[in-house]
C-alpha cells in the first residue's frame, strides 16, 4: 500500500486540509518533519504547518486540536495528557496536563457509595487539561500565530469530515452512555452515520473560535467553562468555574535511562510509564534476554518475565505532588537484583505483591480511551504526545452549549481499594483520590536520543498495554534491530503482575509459540486489543521514518 509521493503532492496542491489524502504508506520516510499519529490528516497538516515556517511544537498544537474535532472518543478538548518536548538545545522536558480531580472530590467518594460510578457520568470527570497543555506549549516554544494553529481544527468542525469504520463503532457502541449533549451532536436523529458520512460540530467551533480569540482562557473562563461546569454538574458531578479556573499545568524532568548506547527519555510520574520501563529496560539485559533471537519462545518467556517484574511495583507510585514515589527503589541495581533472582529459563516465578512493611520502601533515596502522536525532524526537535479521555468518550458527558466530550480520568485514580479498575489494575494507596491531584497513568511517551540528538519519538495508547507495547517496540528498535514499522508491527506480550498472566496478540503468534509459553507455567489469554504504537526514528540512513500501528487507523506523513 505504498501511495507514490508525487501523487501525494498533486492532492495537497489541489485540495484542502480536510480532505482524506496524504496519509502514505508504511513506514512513510521524509527529511524535514514527520508525524505518526492515529490520523491521515496529522500528515497533511505537519506538512502544511512545517511548510509555512512552523516548527515541532506547531505541528503539535495544530494536530492536537484537529484530533480533538476528528477522534473525539480520545482525544478531545474535554481530556487531559502529557507531551516530552525537545526543542533546540534545551533538555528535554515534559508537560503535565492530565486532569485534576476537583476541589470538593474526596478519597471515599466512590467507595463509600457504590452507586457512585467513577466511569459514567458528571462524577467521573477530572478537570480537562488539553487546552492548556497545547496553549502552554505554544507560549513556550511556538513560532506561529496562534490563530493560525487553530485554523485546521476550526475548519474541520466547521465544513466537517468524513467519518471513518472505527469512528463510527466508536461511537454507536456509546449510544446508551451519552448525555443529550452527546446523542444530539454524534447521532442524526438517534441514528448512527455510517462510514463515509461527513460530521458537522458547529457547537464545537464555537469553542474553538473563542478558544482561538482570547487562548486558553477562552475555554477556562467564560462561556465554556460555564457550560462545563454546567453540564457536568447536571449529570451528577462536582465540577465548577473556580475549578476549571484554577486549572495549571506543570513542567516535570523526564526519568533518563542508558540502554545499549541509546539515552531513553521516559515519562515520569504522574504516569507510571517511566519507571516501569526504565525497570524493563534494565532487566532484559541483566537477564540477558537481548541474546536470545527476536520472537523466540525463549525471548517471549523472557520479555513477559520482565514485564511482570516490573509492574510489580507501579502501584507505589501518584501524583508526585502528594505520593513519595519510590523510584529510585523501584529501579535500584539491589531491587532488581532480587527480581532478576527469581527468574528462570524454564518456568515463570511467582512474585508476591509489595507489602507495606517491605524493608524495600524503607531504603532512603539513592540520589507518573488514549491517542498518541509523535513528530520528529532531521535536526532532532520532537514532541511525542499522550491524550486521553480515558475511557471511549469517557464519562458520556458531552457539554450541552459547546459539544465537548468529557473525560472520566477519575476512575485513574484507587476508587475501590483491593478491587481491579477497567484496565484490570489494582491500584495503591499513593494514587487515593485527593482535591487537585492527578490520577496514576500508564501513558508513556517516549524519546531516544543517540550522540545528543533525539533519533526516535514513540509512545501509544492502551491503558497499562502502553507501557509493554513502548518498551517492546523501544526494545525491538534498539535491540532486535527491526525498522520502526517492523517493530510496530511485530507480535507483542503483555503482562502487568496483576492478574497474574500473558495476554498475547490474538492471531499474530503461532500456536506453538502459546503452547510453549503455557507448559513453562504463564496463564496465556489472546487479546485482539493489544496497544497501538505510532512512531518516528531517524534511521541509518539520516532519513526520518514513520509508522503507525496497522492494527487501528492511522497516518503517517510529512515531508
Ligand atoms: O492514563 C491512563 O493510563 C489511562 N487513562 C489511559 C487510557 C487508555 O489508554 C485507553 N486507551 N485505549
Amino acid at each position: 500500500m505504498r501511495n507514490p509521493r508525487s501523487l501525494v503532492k498533486f492532492f495537497l496542491s489541489t485540495v484542502t486540509l480536510i480532505s482524506v489524502t496524504g496519509a502514505q504508506a508504511v513506514p512513510a520516510e521524509g527529511q524535514k518533519m514527520m508525524v505518526a499519529g492515529p490520523s491521515p490528516l496529522s500528515a497533511d497538516i505537519v506538512r502544511d504547518i512545517s511548510s509555512k515556517g512552523g516548527n515541532v511544537i506547531d505541528a503539535t498544537v495544530a494536530v492536537g486540536l484537529a484530533l480533538a474535532v476528528t477522534t473525539p472518543y480520545y482525544a478531545g478538548l474535554g481530556g487531559g495528557g502529557f507531551a516530552l518536548v525537545k526543542v533546540k538545545d534545551k533538555p528535554v522536558e515534559v508537560i503535565d496536563f492530565r486532569e485534576v480531580a476537583p476541589k470538593a472530590s474526596t478519597p471515599t467518594m466512590y467507595s463509600e457509595d457504590k452507586s457512585k460510578s467513577s466511569v459514567d457520568g458528571g462524577l467521573a470527570v477530572g478537570v480537562p487539561g488539553v487546552p492548556a497543555g497545547l496553549w502552554d506549549l505554544h507560549k513556550k516554544y511556538g513560532k506561529l500565530p496562534w490563530k493560525t494553529l487553530v485554523q485546521p481544527a476550526l475548519k474541520l468542525a466547521r465544513e466537517g469530515f468524513l467519518v471513518s469504520g472505527e469512528w463510527v463503532e466508536n461511537t454507536s457502541e456509546n449510544y446508551e452512555r451519552f448525555s443529550a449533549g452527546g446523542k444530539a451532536v454524534f447521532f442524526k436523529n438517534g441514528k448512527p452515520l455510517v462510514p463515509g458520512d461527513r460530521l458537522k460540530q458547529p457547537k464545537l467551533a464555537k469553542a474553538l473560535e473563542l478558544l482561538a480569540a482570547k487562548g486558553a482562557k477562552g475555554f477556562y473562563e467564560g462561556a465554556v467553562a460555564a457550560d462545563i461546569a454546567k453540564s457536568v454538574q447536571a449529570s451528577g458531578g462536582i465540577i465548577t468555574t473556580e475549578d476549571m479556573k484554577n486549572y495549571k499545568t506543570r513542567w516535570l524532568k523526564p526519568i533518563q535511562t542508558q540502554f545499549l548506547g541509546f539515552t531513553i527519555h521516559l515519562m515520569p510520574p504522574p504516569s507510571s510509564g517511566g519507571v516501569v520501563i526504565k525497570s524493563a529496560l534494565a532487566l532484559t539485559e541483566k537477564l540477558k534476554v537481548t541474546e536470545k533471537p527476536p520472537l523466540s519462545i525463549d525471548e517471549l518467556h523472557g520479555l513477559s518475565e520482565v514485564l511482570k517484574m516490573s509492574f510489580r511495583g507501579r502501584d507505589q507510585l501518584g501524583d508526585p505532588d502528594f505520593a513519595k514515589n519510590p523510584i529510585a527503589q523501584l529501579t535500584s541495581e539491589q531491587y532488581l537484583q532480587t527480581l532478576a533472582s527469581q527468574f528462570k529459563w524454564n518456568r515463570a516465578s511467582m512474585l508476591e505483591p509489595i507489602k507495606e512493611s517491605d524493608p524495600l520502601l524503607a531504603q532512603p533515596e539513592e540520589s507518573a480511551e488514549t491517542t498518541h502522536f509523535s513528530i520528529l525532524d532531521q535536526t532532532g526537535n520532537s514532541v511525542a504526545l499522550t491524550v486521553t479521555l480515558n475511557g471511549d468518550y469517557g464519562s458520556g458527558v458531552v457539554s450541552s452549549d459547546f459539544g465537548i466530550a468529557l473525560n472520566n480520568e477519575m476512575d485513574d485514580f484507587t476508587t475501590n481499594p483491593g478491587q481491579p479498575n477497567m484496565f484490570g489494575l489494582i491500584q495503591g494507596k499513593a494514587n487515593e483520590v485527593a482535591p487537585g491531584k492527578r490520577p496514576l497513568s500508564s501513558m508513556s511517551p517516549t524519546l531516544v536520543e543517540k550522540d545528543g540528538q533525539i533519533v526516535m519519538s514513540l509512545g501509544s495508547p492502551g491503558g497499562p498495554r502502553i507501557i509493554s507495547s513502548v518498551f517492546q517496540v523501544l526494545y525491538r528498535v534498539l535491540s532486535s534491530k527491526f525498522d520502526i514499522d517492523q517493530a510496530i508491527q511485530a507480535p507483542r506480550v503483555h503482562h502487568q503482575f496483576q492478574p497474574p498472566m500473558v495476554f498475547t496478540d490474538a492471531k499474530k503468534l503461532s500456536p506453538d509459540v502459546i503452547l510453549a509459553l503455557r507448559a513453562r507455567g504463564h496463564k496465556v489469554e489472546e487479546i485482539r486489543n493489544v496497544a497501538k504504537v505510532y512512531g518516528v526514528r531517524k534511521n541509518e540512513k539520516g532519513w526520518l521514518e514513520a509508522a503507525f500501528d496497522s492494527r487501528g487507523e492511522g497516518g503517517a506523513g510529512g515531508h
